[in-house]
Protein backbone atom coordinates (compact mmCIF):
# COMPACT_ATOMS: atom_id res chain seq x y z
CA UNK A 1 0.00 0.00 0.00
CA UNK A 2 3.29 1.89 -0.43
CA UNK A 3 2.44 5.27 -1.83
CA UNK A 4 5.37 7.26 -3.80
CA UNK A 5 6.38 10.48 -5.77
CA UNK A 6 5.03 10.42 -9.56
CA UNK A 7 7.94 11.12 -11.98
CA UNK A 8 8.26 14.79 -12.34
CA UNK A 9 7.92 15.11 -16.01
CA UNK A 10 4.52 14.60 -15.02
CA UNK A 11 3.15 17.38 -13.16
CA UNK A 12 -0.53 16.59 -13.62
CA UNK A 13 -0.29 13.41 -11.36
CA UNK A 14 -0.29 13.52 -7.60
CA UNK A 15 0.26 10.85 -6.05
CA UNK A 16 0.47 7.03 -7.12
CA UNK A 17 -1.15 4.25 -4.92
CA UNK A 18 0.68 0.96 -5.72
CA UNK A 19 -1.39 -0.91 -2.83
CA UNK A 20 -4.14 -2.32 -5.58
CA UNK A 21 -2.52 -4.82 -7.93
CA UNK A 22 -1.94 -5.42 -9.89
CA UNK A 23 -2.71 -1.54 -11.83
CA UNK A 24 -0.70 1.15 -10.27
CA UNK A 25 -3.51 4.26 -10.04
CA UNK A 26 -2.51 7.44 -10.12
CA UNK A 27 -4.43 10.62 -8.83
CA UNK A 28 -5.45 13.01 -11.79
CA UNK A 29 -7.99 15.78 -10.78
CA UNK A 30 -9.58 13.76 -7.46
CA UNK A 31 -10.00 10.33 -9.36
CA UNK A 32 -7.67 7.08 -9.63
CA UNK A 33 -6.48 6.33 -13.03
CA UNK A 34 -4.56 3.07 -14.10
CA UNK A 35 -0.77 4.84 -14.40
CA UNK A 36 -0.12 2.45 -17.13
CA UNK A 37 -2.32 3.81 -20.04
CA UNK A 38 -1.91 7.51 -18.57
CA UNK A 39 -1.19 8.46 -22.20
CA UNK A 40 -3.90 6.80 -23.93
CA UNK A 41 -6.52 8.87 -21.70
CA UNK A 42 -4.93 12.09 -21.76
CA UNK A 43 -4.57 11.91 -25.76
CA UNK A 44 -8.17 10.87 -25.94
CA UNK A 45 -9.54 13.64 -23.87
CA UNK A 46 -7.29 16.03 -25.80
CA UNK A 47 -7.59 14.95 -29.79
CA UNK A 48 -11.48 13.02 -29.31
CA UNK A 49 -13.85 14.62 -32.09
CA UNK A 50 -17.08 13.35 -30.59
CA UNK A 51 -19.98 13.30 -33.16
CA UNK A 52 -23.99 14.50 -31.81
CA UNK A 53 -24.64 10.72 -33.51
CA UNK A 54 -22.15 8.96 -31.41
CA UNK A 55 -22.95 6.49 -28.02
CA UNK A 56 -20.62 6.15 -25.23
CA UNK A 57 -21.34 3.40 -22.76
CA UNK A 58 -19.69 4.51 -19.37
CA UNK A 59 -19.16 2.00 -16.45
CA UNK A 60 -17.93 1.75 -13.40
CA UNK A 61 -15.34 -1.49 -13.40
CA UNK A 62 -17.34 -4.06 -12.73
CA UNK A 63 -20.60 -3.56 -12.87
CA UNK A 64 -21.19 -5.55 -16.21
CA UNK A 65 -19.80 -3.52 -18.91
CA UNK A 66 -19.64 -6.84 -20.66
CA UNK A 67 -23.68 -7.08 -20.38
CA UNK A 68 -24.22 -3.36 -21.35
CA UNK A 69 -21.90 -3.88 -24.79
CA UNK A 70 -24.17 -6.87 -25.33
CA UNK A 71 -27.16 -5.36 -25.53
CA UNK A 72 -26.73 -2.27 -26.87
CA UNK A 73 -24.44 -3.93 -29.73
CA UNK A 74 -27.54 -5.98 -30.39
CA UNK A 75 -30.49 -3.08 -30.43
CA UNK A 76 -28.16 -1.24 -32.24
CA UNK A 77 -27.38 -3.22 -35.22
CA UNK A 78 -30.62 -5.44 -35.15
CA UNK A 79 -31.83 -4.75 -38.78
CA UNK A 80 -28.15 -5.50 -39.70
CA UNK A 81 -27.18 -8.68 -37.63
CA UNK A 82 -29.72 -11.60 -37.27
CA UNK A 83 -29.21 -13.56 -34.10
CA UNK A 84 -28.85 -16.68 -35.51
CA UNK A 85 -25.60 -15.28 -37.57
CA UNK A 86 -24.63 -12.53 -34.98
CA UNK A 87 -20.73 -11.75 -34.45
CA UNK A 88 -21.65 -12.00 -30.10
CA UNK A 89 -21.52 -15.62 -31.51
CA UNK A 90 -17.87 -15.88 -32.26
CA UNK A 91 -16.69 -12.54 -30.62
CA UNK A 92 -16.07 -11.15 -27.26
CA UNK A 93 -18.36 -8.05 -26.24
CA UNK A 94 -14.85 -6.23 -25.46
CA UNK A 95 -14.04 -7.04 -29.11
CA UNK A 96 -17.37 -5.12 -30.20
CA UNK A 97 -17.66 -2.29 -28.68
CA UNK A 98 -14.00 -0.74 -28.38
CA UNK A 99 -12.04 0.89 -25.17
CA UNK A 100 -12.43 4.53 -26.48
CA UNK A 101 -8.95 5.40 -24.84
CA UNK A 102 -7.47 2.35 -23.92
CA UNK A 103 -8.13 0.20 -27.11
CA UNK A 104 -8.05 3.54 -29.76
CA UNK A 105 -5.27 5.72 -28.23
CA UNK A 106 -2.44 2.97 -27.66
CA UNK A 107 0.61 4.93 -26.78
CA UNK A 108 -1.21 8.11 -27.17
CA UNK A 109 -1.33 8.32 -30.73
CA UNK A 110 -3.96 9.80 -32.55
CA UNK A 111 -6.17 7.22 -34.74
CA UNK A 112 -8.67 7.93 -37.51
CA UNK A 113 -12.23 6.94 -36.19
CA UNK A 114 -13.71 9.42 -39.06
CA UNK A 115 -14.62 6.26 -41.57
CA UNK A 116 -16.15 4.48 -38.64
CA UNK A 117 -20.23 3.38 -39.28
CA UNK A 118 -22.52 5.47 -37.89
CA UNK A 119 -23.68 5.68 -34.80
CA UNK A 120 -19.86 4.95 -33.68
CA UNK A 121 -20.57 2.85 -30.29
CA UNK A 122 -17.66 3.22 -27.40
CA UNK A 123 -17.20 2.54 -24.30
CA UNK A 124 -14.69 4.27 -21.40
CA UNK A 125 -14.53 4.30 -17.80
CA UNK A 126 -13.85 8.28 -17.06
CA UNK A 127 -15.74 9.75 -14.63
CA UNK A 128 -18.04 12.39 -15.95
CA UNK A 129 -15.53 15.27 -14.79
CA UNK A 130 -12.76 14.22 -16.79
CA UNK A 131 -14.88 13.37 -20.41
CA UNK A 132 -12.95 14.55 -23.00
CA UNK A 133 -14.74 17.93 -23.57
CA UNK A 134 -15.98 16.49 -26.86
CA UNK A 135 -18.32 13.92 -25.74
CA UNK A 136 -20.35 17.22 -23.72
CA UNK A 137 -20.34 19.38 -26.60
CA UNK A 138 -21.42 17.16 -29.12
CA UNK A 139 -24.00 16.42 -27.15
CA UNK A 140 -24.15 12.67 -28.09
CA UNK A 141 -25.90 10.00 -26.07
CA UNK A 142 -24.32 8.49 -22.66
CA UNK A 143 -25.32 4.99 -21.15
CA UNK A 144 -23.86 4.83 -18.40
CA UNK A 145 -24.31 1.65 -15.95
CA UNK A 146 -23.10 1.28 -12.50
CA UNK A 147 -24.08 -1.67 -9.39
CA UNK A 148 -24.53 -1.33 -5.90
CA UNK A 149 -20.62 -1.17 -4.31
CA UNK A 150 -20.88 -4.04 -2.50
CA UNK A 151 -21.44 -6.24 -5.46
CA UNK A 152 -18.92 -4.12 -7.61
CA UNK A 153 -15.81 -4.08 -4.99
CA UNK A 154 -16.17 -8.38 -4.65
CA UNK A 155 -16.39 -8.55 -8.38
CA UNK A 156 -13.50 -5.90 -9.10
CA UNK A 157 -11.41 -7.36 -6.03
CA UNK A 158 -11.73 -11.09 -7.16
CA UNK A 159 -10.97 -10.29 -11.15
CA UNK A 160 -7.66 -8.27 -9.96
CA UNK A 161 -6.42 -10.79 -8.33
CA UNK A 162 -6.94 -13.13 -11.60
CA UNK A 163 -4.34 -10.48 -13.46
CA UNK A 164 -1.48 -11.53 -10.86
CA UNK A 165 1.30 -13.78 -12.14
CA UNK A 166 1.41 -17.06 -10.49
CA UNK A 167 4.22 -15.92 -8.40
CA UNK A 168 2.43 -12.92 -6.90
CA UNK A 169 -0.10 -13.51 -3.63
CA UNK A 170 -3.75 -12.78 -4.00
CA UNK A 171 -4.61 -9.64 -2.38
CA UNK A 172 -6.39 -10.45 0.94
CA UNK A 173 -9.53 -9.13 1.02
CA UNK A 174 -9.79 -6.68 3.86
CA UNK A 175 -6.12 -5.03 1.58
CA UNK A 176 -8.35 -3.97 -0.87
CA UNK A 177 -11.60 -3.65 1.10
CA UNK A 178 -9.40 -0.59 2.91
CA UNK A 179 -8.62 1.02 -0.76
CA UNK A 180 -11.56 1.14 -2.04
CA UNK A 181 -13.30 2.02 0.72
CA UNK A 182 -10.93 5.04 1.06
CA UNK A 183 -12.20 5.92 -2.60
CA UNK A 184 -9.08 4.50 -3.56
CA UNK A 185 -9.92 2.19 -7.05
CA UNK A 186 -9.87 2.37 -10.80
CA UNK A 187 -11.20 5.18 -12.11
CA UNK A 188 -12.72 5.60 -8.55
CA UNK A 189 -13.83 6.72 -5.86
CA UNK A 190 -16.83 4.77 -6.97
CA UNK A 191 -19.10 7.36 -5.43
CA UNK A 192 -18.37 10.04 -7.16
CA UNK A 193 -18.18 8.49 -10.35
CA UNK A 194 -21.73 7.40 -9.75
CA UNK A 195 -22.81 10.78 -8.64
CA UNK A 196 -21.35 13.05 -11.86
CA UNK A 197 -23.11 10.80 -14.22
CA UNK A 198 -26.26 10.59 -12.00
CA UNK A 199 -26.53 14.46 -11.85
CA UNK A 200 -25.89 14.18 -15.75
CA UNK A 201 -28.87 12.35 -16.49
CA UNK A 202 -31.01 14.35 -13.97
CA UNK A 203 -29.69 17.56 -16.44
CA UNK A 204 -29.92 15.81 -19.42
CA UNK A 205 -31.98 12.54 -19.55
CA UNK A 206 -32.45 12.85 -23.53
CA UNK A 207 -28.64 12.72 -23.75
CA UNK A 208 -27.37 10.84 -20.48
CA UNK A 209 -29.36 7.35 -19.53
CA UNK A 210 -28.40 6.29 -16.19
CA UNK A 211 -28.83 2.62 -15.37
CA UNK A 212 -28.75 -0.06 -12.45
CA UNK A 213 -27.07 -3.40 -12.95
CA UNK A 214 -30.02 -4.64 -10.13
CA UNK A 215 -32.94 -3.09 -12.28
CA UNK A 216 -31.62 -4.29 -15.64
CA UNK A 217 -31.10 -7.59 -13.88
CA UNK A 218 -34.90 -7.65 -12.27
CA UNK A 219 -36.62 -6.76 -15.84
CA UNK A 220 -33.74 -6.83 -18.74
CA UNK A 221 -37.22 -6.63 -21.14
CA UNK A 222 -37.99 -3.50 -19.67
CA UNK A 223 -34.42 -1.55 -20.40
CA UNK A 224 -33.96 -3.07 -23.18
CA UNK A 225 -36.87 -1.66 -25.14
CA UNK A 226 -35.86 1.67 -22.49
CA UNK A 227 -32.24 1.55 -24.58
CA UNK A 228 -33.42 1.48 -27.50
CA UNK A 229 -35.80 4.30 -27.27
CA UNK A 230 -33.17 6.44 -25.85
CA UNK A 231 -30.81 5.20 -29.11
CA UNK A 232 -34.20 6.80 -31.23
CA UNK A 233 -34.45 2.80 -32.94
CA UNK A 234 -37.45 1.57 -30.47
CA UNK A 235 -38.99 -1.59 -31.49
CA UNK A 236 -41.28 -1.49 -33.30
CA UNK A 237 -44.56 -3.27 -33.14
CA UNK A 238 -44.13 -6.05 -35.80
CA UNK A 239 -40.37 -6.77 -33.90
CA UNK A 240 -42.73 -6.75 -30.08
CA UNK A 241 -44.63 -9.32 -31.97
CA UNK A 242 -41.77 -11.49 -32.91
CA UNK A 243 -41.02 -11.44 -29.40
CA UNK A 244 -37.84 -9.68 -30.30
CA UNK A 245 -37.07 -8.42 -27.25
CA UNK A 246 -36.95 -11.52 -25.14
CA UNK A 247 -35.34 -12.79 -27.95
CA UNK A 248 -32.30 -10.35 -27.10
CA UNK A 249 -32.59 -10.99 -23.18
CA UNK A 250 -31.92 -14.80 -23.57
CA UNK A 251 -29.68 -13.59 -26.20
CA UNK A 252 -27.31 -11.40 -24.19
CA UNK A 253 -27.91 -13.49 -20.77
CA UNK A 254 -25.18 -14.54 -18.39
CA UNK A 255 -25.51 -17.95 -19.22
CA UNK A 256 -26.49 -17.81 -22.96
CA UNK A 257 -22.69 -15.22 -23.37
CA UNK A 258 -21.01 -17.52 -20.46
CA UNK A 259 -21.76 -20.96 -22.30
CA UNK A 260 -20.32 -20.00 -26.07
CA UNK A 261 -17.32 -21.43 -26.66
CA UNK A 262 -15.41 -17.93 -27.94
CA UNK A 263 -16.15 -16.60 -24.05
CA UNK A 264 -14.65 -19.46 -22.68
CA UNK A 265 -10.89 -19.28 -24.28
CA UNK A 266 -8.88 -16.00 -25.49
CA UNK A 267 -8.34 -12.71 -24.24
CA UNK A 268 -9.04 -8.96 -24.50
CA UNK A 269 -6.27 -7.05 -26.68
CA UNK A 270 -5.78 -5.71 -22.67
CA UNK A 271 -5.02 -9.00 -21.32
CA UNK A 272 -7.97 -10.15 -19.15
CA UNK A 273 -9.12 -13.50 -19.93
CA UNK A 274 -12.60 -13.41 -22.05
CA UNK A 275 -13.97 -16.23 -19.30
CA UNK A 276 -12.79 -13.88 -16.55
CA UNK A 277 -15.54 -11.73 -17.30
CA UNK A 278 -18.33 -14.04 -16.66
CA UNK A 279 -18.10 -15.03 -12.80
CA UNK A 280 -21.50 -15.28 -11.05
CA UNK A 281 -23.75 -12.57 -12.23
CA UNK A 282 -26.16 -12.02 -9.79
CA UNK A 283 -27.01 -9.72 -7.11
CA UNK A 284 -25.85 -10.40 -3.62
CA UNK A 285 -22.93 -12.37 -3.98
CA UNK A 286 -20.95 -10.01 -1.44
CA UNK A 287 -22.34 -11.87 1.25
CA UNK A 288 -20.07 -14.93 0.89
CA UNK A 289 -17.41 -12.54 0.76
CA UNK A 290 -17.49 -9.62 3.42
CA UNK A 291 -17.26 -9.57 6.75
CA UNK A 292 -20.20 -7.52 8.96
CA UNK A 293 -17.69 -4.84 9.55
CA UNK A 294 -16.93 -4.35 6.10
CA UNK A 295 -20.90 -4.54 5.14
CA UNK A 296 -21.59 -2.25 7.74
CA UNK A 297 -18.84 0.28 6.78
CA UNK A 298 -19.40 0.39 3.05
CA UNK A 299 -23.17 0.75 3.70
CA UNK A 300 -22.48 3.46 5.93
CA UNK A 301 -20.30 5.23 3.73
CA UNK A 302 -22.60 4.61 0.92
CA UNK A 303 -25.16 6.27 2.69
CA UNK A 304 -23.33 9.23 3.65
CA UNK A 305 -22.05 10.03 0.02
CA UNK A 306 -25.42 9.61 -1.39
CA UNK A 307 -27.65 10.91 0.97
CA UNK A 308 -29.76 13.43 -0.37
CA UNK A 309 -28.73 12.74 -4.26
CA UNK A 310 -32.05 10.46 -4.55
CA UNK A 311 -29.60 7.53 -5.50
CA UNK A 312 -30.13 3.88 -3.71
CA UNK A 313 -29.32 0.73 -4.54
CA UNK A 314 -31.99 -2.40 -4.20
CA UNK A 315 -28.86 -4.69 -2.95
CA UNK A 316 -30.04 -8.14 -2.22
CA UNK A 317 -29.88 -7.59 1.65
CA UNK A 318 -30.89 -9.90 4.00
P1 LIG B 1 -19.61 -10.95 -10.90
O1 LIG B 1 -18.13 -10.91 -10.73
O2 LIG B 1 -20.36 -10.43 -9.73
O3 LIG B 1 -20.12 -12.28 -11.36
P2 LIG B 1 -17.72 -6.04 -16.19
O4 LIG B 1 -18.30 -6.56 -17.46
O5 LIG B 1 -17.99 -4.58 -15.98
O6 LIG B 1 -16.28 -6.40 -16.08
O7 LIG B 1 -18.51 -6.71 -15.00
C1 LIG B 1 -18.40 -8.09 -14.77
C2 LIG B 1 -19.54 -8.53 -13.91
O8 LIG B 1 -20.73 -8.62 -14.71
C3 LIG B 1 -19.30 -9.92 -13.36
O9 LIG B 1 -19.99 -9.94 -12.11
C4 LIG B 1 -19.96 -10.78 -14.41
O10 LIG B 1 -20.27 -12.09 -13.97
C5 LIG B 1 -21.20 -9.96 -14.71
N1 LIG B 1 -21.77 -10.26 -16.03
C6 LIG B 1 -21.12 -10.50 -17.19
N2 LIG B 1 -22.00 -10.75 -18.18
C7 LIG B 1 -23.23 -10.67 -17.64
C8 LIG B 1 -24.55 -10.84 -18.16
N3 LIG B 1 -24.76 -11.13 -19.43
N4 LIG B 1 -25.58 -10.70 -17.31
C9 LIG B 1 -25.39 -10.39 -16.00
N5 LIG B 1 -24.17 -10.23 -15.45
C10 LIG B 1 -23.09 -10.35 -16.25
Amino acid sequence: MAMSCVPEHNETLSIVEKGWKPFELSQYQGFWLPLKYFSETMACREHFESSKDDVILITTPKSGTTWLKALSFTVLNRTRHDLNNHPLLTRNPHELVPWLDLDLYVDGKIPDLTNLPSPRLFFMHLPYELLPTSIIESNCRIIYLCRNPKDTFVSLWLFLNKYLSEDEAPVPVEEAFELFHRGISLYGPFWEHLLGYWKASLERPERVLFIKYEELKEDPAFHLRRLADFLGCPFSDEEEREGLVEKIERFCSFESLKSLEVNKIGSTRLGGENKNFFRRGVVGDWENHLTEEMIEKLDKLTQQKLEGFGLTFKDAKK
